[in-house]
């Protein structure tokens, strides 16, 4: 008899990403632009980068992470052991629903939203469960829908993502702290990998960390540096012991954790990059605008358009050196979402789709 592994597994698709392939950079030419991700355009800090030249990578890592916990409660106002750092914050989503759910168990999750929720859940054995935000309200969620979902379902976990991939909606904390409140047997993950892009976007882990809510953030949106993996969970310590029971030694690398702490100490890259962002997305929307483009509204550094053939309009504007990401794997056909880069990098973009748009009006002009 071979060696069958667990057969809830064979059900479990893997996840789809932005992010460029060899293949879109062949088409893209050299001087590709990506705007299918959503990082800080402007890199990691100067400050990490040096910190990472040091390290000694012929020493183990200090499993428990300490300097970089001690550094992560600082910045979130928590004592650092309601922090667990890890290999990303996609492992702490695995991480949870490890500790959390079990076969037979019920997650929710709030769609369209980022896949690796309802993948977490499932490879936990868990029952995955979808409420979806409507298009015609510009897939806001609100207070009342989700606590309508949470009654009806009750779900051992819910996942939230604030603001939302894709659609970059953010539900105010205080709104989502409420639900956490009100439906207490159920244990709140709430990803806020994009929350430092929104303009005066609160945390939920304020005013004080609740007893059923893990707050999962990334350091590789804002930090710029999704290629070392590196993201944590905040929460009531004795939530994350389960966490951390399940979580290999050694998660977090030695080039990751110096990389951190040098780039919670440097305050002041971070804000340049944000305040430039802004002024980028401004830039962006009121340009697409002006060409006529569909755009949700959005509370993050990235946004969704709505346009007649996605998959064509993903290539046309490939062929100019601009990547975007084609929302069809969100379940959302018709749908781009862009991220916000540099000024001059948005301006690529703007005249891309300015000479897209020509080149389509030729055609029908040619009909
Ligand atoms: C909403 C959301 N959460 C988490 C992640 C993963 O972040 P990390 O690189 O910290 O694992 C992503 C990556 O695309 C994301 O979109």
């Amino acid at each position: 008899m071979p060696v069958e592994p667990n057969g809830h597994l064979l059900w479990v698709a893997p996840a789809v990403h932005g992010g460029a392939t060899d293949r879109d950079r062949s088409s893209g030419g050299e001087a590709l632009v990506d705007f299918s991700v959503n990082s800080n355009p402007y890199g990691p800090s100067p400050a990490a980068l040096d910190a990472v030249r040091y390290v000694d990578i012929t020493r183990y890592p200090d499993p428990d992470a300490t300097a970089l916990r001690e550094a992560i409660g600082m910045k979130e106002r928590v004592s650092a052991d309601a922090v667990l750092p890890g290999n990303g914050s996609l492992e702490m989503m695995f991480l949870a629903a490890h500790a959390y759910l079990a076969a037979g168990d019920k997650a929710l999750v709030f769609g369209p939203t980022f896949g690796e929720y309802a993948r977490a859940a499932m490879v936990a054995g868990a029952e995955v469960v979808e409420a979806t935000a409507s298009p015609a309200g510009g897939y806001q969620f609100d207070g009342h829908a989700m606590n309508t979902a949470l009654g009806t379902l009750a779900p051992r976990v819910a996942f939230i993502c604030n603001p939302n991939n894709p659609t970059g909606r953010y539900v105010p904390a205080e709104a989502l702290r409420a639900l956490a409140a009100r439906h207490p047997q159920t244990l709140f993950v709430i990803d806020e990998a994009y929350l430092p892009f929104v303009d005066r976007g609160e945390s939920c882990v304020r005013p004080e960390l609740l007893a059923n809510v893990v707050v999962l953030r990334s350091m590789t949106k804002d930090g710029a540096m999704p290629g070392l993996r590196l993201g944590y969970a905040l929460a009531r310590p004795g939530l994350l012991d389960p966490l951390r029971t399940a979580q290999p030694t050694w998660s977090v690398n030695a080039l990751a954790q110096a990389a951190g702490v040098a780039t919670l100490r440097d305050t002041g890259h971070w804000a340049r990059s944000i305040m430039a962002i802004h002024d980028a997305k401004r830039y962006l929307v009121g340009a697409l605008h002006d060409l006529g483009c569909v755009l949700l509204p959005s509370d993050a550094n990235y946004f969704l358009w709505q346009v007649r053939g996605a998959r064509g309009w993903r290539q046309a504007l490939l062929t100019r050196g601009c990547l975007v990401r084609d929302c069809s794997s969100f379940g959302m056909r018709g749908y781009l979402r862009v991220s916000v880069r540099t000024s001059p990098e948005c301006e690529r973009l703007v005249e891309a789709v300015r000479w897209v748009q020509a080149q389509a009006g030729l055609e029908h002009e040619q009909r």
